[in-house]
C-alpha cells in the first residue's frame, strides 16, 4: 500500500486516522485505541487542542508537577513544571527547600532587548545605500505604525534600526537590524510582522530614490525573521551562604563541598564535553516551567546554547566561587518569554500555571525560569560531587521500571520498601519482583 497521500490535512479526523491505521499499523485496532484513549472527553476542550496544530489526532501527555518553597526576591513561589524525567521536579523542591534555609534565590533581569533582521543582497555603492537608509529610516518606523501602536501606548516598540554591511562574510549581504522592547509579550509575531512592513517599505521606496542607479534599486530581499539569539535580554540568578551553612551531610565537611562544587563548575568552564551535559540539567528546569507557562522551548534552548558558545568556546552557563567565607552559585542567562500573548490566554494549564505564579509579568517569568535552572544545577553538581547521580536518579526512576511490569499497588509498597535501603538497579528491581512473584 502506498504510504503517500495528498489532501490529508483536508480529511476529518477519523478519516485521518483511518488511513494512518490503515498505511502504518499492523494492530490497527490497538493503534486506534491508543490515540483515542487521549482524547479529552470535554469536547470543547478537545477542539481546542485539535486546532493547535494541523493534523491532530489526539494529545501526547507530560507529567504536570509543582516544585513548592521556592523563595526569590523574598517571595515565596510554588512552581509548576511540565517534563517526564522522573527526577526534575524532586531535584527543583529540593534544592529549593535547602536554600529556603539560606536566604532563597536573588534575581534580577538586566536587559529586554529583542532582535529581529531584514537580509537583504544589494550589488551598488555602500555610501549611497548608507545615504537611503538614512533617507528611509523615519519612513520604515512611520509605515510600521499600526502595529507598533498598541505596544507603544504601553512603552514598548522599535528601540532602533542599524544598517549592518555584511559584505565580508558574503557578497552583497546587507541587513536591517532591528532592536524591539516587547514588554509582557514573547514579541515573536510582533517583530515578525514589523520586519516584513520594512522590508517591503524598504524595497519598494529603493525604486523611487532617485540617486540610485537603475542596478542600486533592485534591493533583493532574501528574508525578514526575529533572532532567536537574545544576548540583550537576560536575566540573572544568585544564591549565596556562608560557607559553614552549606551542608546538611555529615559524610563530606562544608569546606570540602564547597570546594568540590567549585571545581565541578570549573571544569563545566573549561570543558565542553562535560559543559554540554551540565549546561542540559540546568534546561530540565528551564525547559520544564517554559513548557509549562506556555513558551517557546526551542527558542529558548537555541539562544541559551548559543549564549552558552557566545566567547567561542561552548561553556558552563552557571559560575561559582567562595570569597570571604561566603559560597556564591550564580548564572546569567539570555531569557524571551511572555506572559501574553501565544497559549498564554488559550491553553487551560498554562492559564492555570500563570494564575499559581501570581500573573507574573515576562520580567518576573525570566526570573523565576533562571531559579528553576540553577536549582536544577545545584541539585545536580551537589549529587554528583556526593552521593553520585544515580542513587536519586533510580529511585526516582523505580516507578517506572516497576510500571514497565506491570507491577501491582502491592508490589509495588514491598519494593519501594525494600529498596529505602537497597540501591535500586534495573537488573536489581527486576530481581527483586520476579521472586516476589515466585514467593506468591
Ligand atoms: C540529567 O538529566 C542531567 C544531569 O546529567 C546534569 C548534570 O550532569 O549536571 C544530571
Amino acid at each position: 500500500m502506498s504510504k503517500t497521500i495528498s489532501g490529508f490535512s483536508k480529511l476529518s479526523k477519523s478519516k485521518k486516522i483511518e488511513w494512518l491505521v490503515n498505511t502504518h499499523f499492523s494492530k490497527k485496532e490497538t493503534a486506534r485505541q491508543i490515540l483515542e484513549q487521549y482524547w479529552n472527553s470535554d469536547t470543547k476542550l478537545q477542539q481546542l487542542h485539535d486546532e493547535f496544530i494541523e493534523n491532530t489526532i489526539s494529545n501526547y501527555y507530560l507529567p504536570f508537577g509543582v516544585a513548592p518553597n521556592f523563595l526569590i526576591n523574598d517571595k515565596l513561589y510554588t512552581i509548576p513544571m511540565a517534563i517526564e524525567e522522573s527526577s526534575v521536579v524532586a531535584a527543583a523542591s529540593k534544592s529549593a527547600k535547602f536554600w529556603l534555609q539560606r536566604g532563597g534565590f536573588k534575581t534580577m533581569v538586566l536587559s529586554t532587548t529583542k532582535i529581529g533582521q531584514v537580509h537583504f543582497m544589494y550589488f551598488g555603492n555602500y555610501e549611497t545605500l548608507k545615504s537611503y537608509f538614512t533617507y528611509i529610516k523615519p519612513k520604515l518606523i512611520e509605515d510600521v505604525k499600526p502595529i507598533t501602536k498598541n505596544m507603544e501606548n504601553r512603552g514598548g516598540g522599535i528601540m532602533d534600526i542599524e544598517l549592518r554591511d555584511k559584505t565580508k562574510d558574503i557578497k552583497g549581504y546587507f541587513q536591517l537590524h532591528v532592536s524591539f522592547e516587547t514588554l509582557d509579550a514573547m514579541g515573536a509575531n510582533f517583530i515578525n510582522s514589523c520586519l516584513e512592513q520594512f522590508a517591503k517599505t524598504f524595497k519598494d521606496n529603493a525604486l523611487l530614490y532617485e540617486t540610485f542607479s537603475e542596478e542600486e534599486k533592485q534591493i533583493q530581499i532574501v528574508m525578514s525573521i526575529l533572532s532567536n539569539y537574545v544576548p540583550d535580554c537576560l536575566v540573572r540568578a544568585e544564591v549565596s551562604c556562608k560557607i559553614e551553612d552549606l551542608n546538611e551531610d555529615d559524610a563530606i565537611s562544608p569546606d570540602e563541598f564547597a570546594a568540590k562544587f567549585i571545581q565541578a563548575v570549573t571544569i563545566a568552564e573549561v570543558e565542553p564535553y562535560r559543559a554540554v551535559t551540565h549546561n542540559k540539567g540546568i534546561m530540565n528546569g528551564i525547559d520544564a516551567v517554559v513548557l509549562a507557562t506556555g513558551n517557546d522551548f526551542r527558542a529558548v534552548e537555541a539562544g541559551v546554547h548559543a549564549y552558552a558558545s557566545r566567547n567561542g568556546t561552548y561553556s558552563s552557563l552557571t559560575h561559582a566561587k567562595i570569597e570571604d567565607g561566603m559560597f556564591y552559585f550564580w548564572m546569567e542567562i539570555p531569557l524571551a518569554l511572555g506572559t501574553v500573548g501565544g497559549l498564554t490566554g488559550l491553553h487551560p494549564l498554562v492559564k492555570l500555571s500563570l494564575e499559581l505564579l501570581d500573573n507574573p509579568s515576562a520580567k518576573e517569568l525570566m526570573q523565576i525560569v533562571a531559579v528553576a535552572g540553577l536549582s536544577q544545577n545545584f541539585a545536580a553538581l551537589r549529587s554528583l560531587t556526593t552521593t553520585g547521580i544515580q542513587k536519586g536518579h533510580m529511585k526516582m526512576h523505580l516507578m517506572n521500571i516497576l510500571n514497565q511490569f506491570q507491577a501491582t499497588d502491592q508490589e509495588k509498597a514491598i519494593i519501594i520498601d525494600y529498596f529505602k535501603t537497597h540501591t535500586v538497579s534495573h537488573n536489581e528491581v527486576v530481581n527483586v519482583l520476579q521472586n516476589l512473584r515466585v514467593k506468591n
